[in-house]
């Protein structure tokens, strides 16, 4: 596996692979890889000639009082997931390679991204749409993949993607769960072995709210979303929000939703953590 530091020696290689007629996929990522990203490394190993991992802590998705400076990172146990997972370059650029000090354009996405985490981290979605417009330009890949884990992250690349004319196919990856149900995030190191198990609360909340909507078609959008809360807050976490959209267009659910988009997000501790379940209304 090659690690690549600097753009134009990215773009160098890509537009090599090109030429030779290879498909390129690619797998934006912060490091401090777990389950659920090498998850979706074998979903694009298994679809690309060439097999792109970036590993970049990106500035531009953290404001002033978020957690840039204490982010988790082991590059050694990146590097080797990266490589026993079959990826041929790792491209780790540093800050200083990726932004101009004086860069004076950056991509806002105007609808999806003013709901759920986008409300409460205004720079987030400007910096990760950014990040990943500049990431497209530098590994010039057929196809990218993400996960569902950042549901709303999912739908506002693929508009991105959409209205900006981006020739990259977005494949999203499913959620991966640790074996008690909580969802992978990098961010669970920051949980001590108590806030761990009260942190289930979210998954928990969320599936028995799965369950209760299949069995009891409970369509009652203000009694579920007051049910999650509660069951977090008891549980010592700090909601942020709990919603319900259409899951294709974050709009209200609606007589023509096909299906739903239960989301939450809540603060344990010193880590905010997000979850969410996606209802199929069809069955
Ligand atoms: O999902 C993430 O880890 C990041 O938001 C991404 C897509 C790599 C952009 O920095």
């Amino acid at each position: 596996m090659k690690i690549i530091k600097k753009i134009s020696d990215m773009q160098e290689f890509s537009r090599q692979a090109r030429l030779d007629g290879k498909r390129i996929g690619v797998v934006p990522t912060m490091g401090f890889l777990h389950s659920g990203h090498t998850s979706l490394i074998d979903r694009a190993r298994a679809e690309a000639d060439v097999l792109i991992v970036t590993l970049f802590v990106n500035p531009a998705q953290f404001a002033p009082n978020e957690d840039l400076d204490t982010y988790p990172k082991d590059f050694k146990r990146d590097r080797e997931l990266c490589e026993a997972h079959g990826a041929d370059v790792l491209f780790a650029p540093t800050p200083d390679e990726m932004y101009y000090p004086d860069q004076s354009v950056w991509i806002n996405e105007e609808k999806l991204s003013q709901k759920l985490c986008g409300a409460g981290r205004p720079v987030f979605f400007r910096g990760v749409c950014t990040v990943v417009a500049k990431l497209f330009n530098i590994t010039l890949p057929d196809f990218a993949v993400f996960g569902q884990k950042d549901a709303q992250q999912a739908l506002i690349i693929k508009r991105m993607v959409r209205d900006l004319n981006f020739p990259v196919e977005i494949i999203i990856g499913s959620l991966v769960r640790e074996a008690n149900g909580m969802a992978m995030s990098s961010r669970n190191r920051y949980l001590d072995n108590e806030q761990r198990r009260n942190a289930l609360a979210i998954s928990e909340a969320l599936h028995q709210v799965e369950k209760d909507i299949v069995t009891f078609h409970i369509h009652n959008k203000e009694k579920i979303m007051i049910a999650i809360s509660k069951q977090i807050s008891s549980a010592g976490g700090e909601v942020d929000y709990v919603s319900i959209y259409d899951a294709e267009t974050l709009d209200d659910i609606s007589d023509k939703s096909k299906r739903i988009l239960i989301a939450c997000a809540a603060t344990f501790g010193k880590a905010r953590l997000i979850d969410n379940v996606v209802l199929d209304l069809n069955n």
